[in-house]
């Protein structure tokens, strides 16, 4: 085990936390008022766990909070480390990690997304079915184990999305679904890069997600991952992405965001 990881486990056994229930959600742009709906909630800042990820971008927090959400345990990651912050693929690896060893089995990642469909208009929600790896970045480099050659044949689990997509229908909610390409950031892309993701396959463009996803299928957790889309992808009609849009529009989608992943969690069982 990371070193960083032992640490974090140890400081939450400090805290009384020597267990953490098996889904957990990573809560990105527009959804970390979700906290506010959970129930009998334990707080941990990130900052008092090892390794845990102190986020340097407005709208994030940095906290673990343990609570009860549509009438289950979660843990829910109020915030994130993104690549961009300092150049660290592996931001979220002792987070994801720990919460493996602590029973973890199932991670939801959501994120705010620029989108690439013309009809997809913000916001949008949209569970991302299969990614592309444009930045290049891998948290799995240097790992020393054979484990690091994790297949990514359903990188995002079947049976969850499907979940997820029944949520949405339980809950009137419109969810569309696409491919996620991630770029590094922090820049937003230029028009080209958005022309050539298109030609590529890409649906949804962010700068998040991917690694989370690499690390979590390294630890054997299921993964499913929904994007808020934010606004349309550069050079796209009304396409030119700026931080504070995001921020704006991911508020305008929380809502409907909040609602979608509170059915998705009611409707969740625990596969064995
Ligand atoms: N590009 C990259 N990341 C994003 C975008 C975008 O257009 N919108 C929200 N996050």
């Amino acid at each position: 085990m990371n070193t960083q990881s032992a640490a974090a486990i140890a400081a939450l056994a400090q805290r009384g936390v020597t267990s953490l229930p098996p889904l957990g959600i990573v809560l990105g742009s527009g959804l970390g008022g979700l906290v506010d709906e959970a129930q009998d909630a334990l707080v941990i800042p990130y900052a008092e766990i090892p390794g845990f990820p102190v986020p340097s971008v407005a709208g994030h927090s940095g906290r673990l909070v343990v609570a009860t959400l549509a009438g289950k345990r979660v843990a829910l990651f109020q915030g994130r480390g993104h690549y961009y912050e300092r150049g660290d693929a592996r931001a979220m690896f002792a987070a994801i990690e720990t919460f493996q060893a602590l029973g973890g089995r199932t991670l939801v990642l959501t994120n705010a997304a620029g989108g690439l469909d013309p009809a997809w208009s913000p916001p949008t929600l949209a569970a991302i079915v299969d990614h592309i790896n444009y930045a290049g970045a891998n948290p799995l480099i240097g790992l020393p184990s054979d484990k690091r050659f994790v297949p990514l044949t359903e990188a995002y689990d079947r049976r969850l999305l499907a979940t997820m997509k029944q949520a949405a229908t339980s809950a009137g909610i419109a969810l569309r679904e696409g491919v996620y390409m991630w770029f590094s950031g922090p820049s937003f892309e230029t028009p080209a890069e958005i022309r050539a993701a298109k030609i590529l396959g890409a649906d949804l463009v962010g700068m998040s997600t991917v690694p989370e996803t690499l690390i979590a299928r390294y630890f054997g957790l299921r993964v499913a991952a929904v994007s808020l889309v934010t606004n349309f992808a550069a050079g796209l009609s009304g396409g030119d992405p700026s931080h504070e849009e995001t921020q704006a529009v991911a508020a305008r989608g929380s809502r409907q965001f909040r609602a979608l992943l509170k059915a998705f969690v009611a409707a969740h069982e625990d596969a064995p």
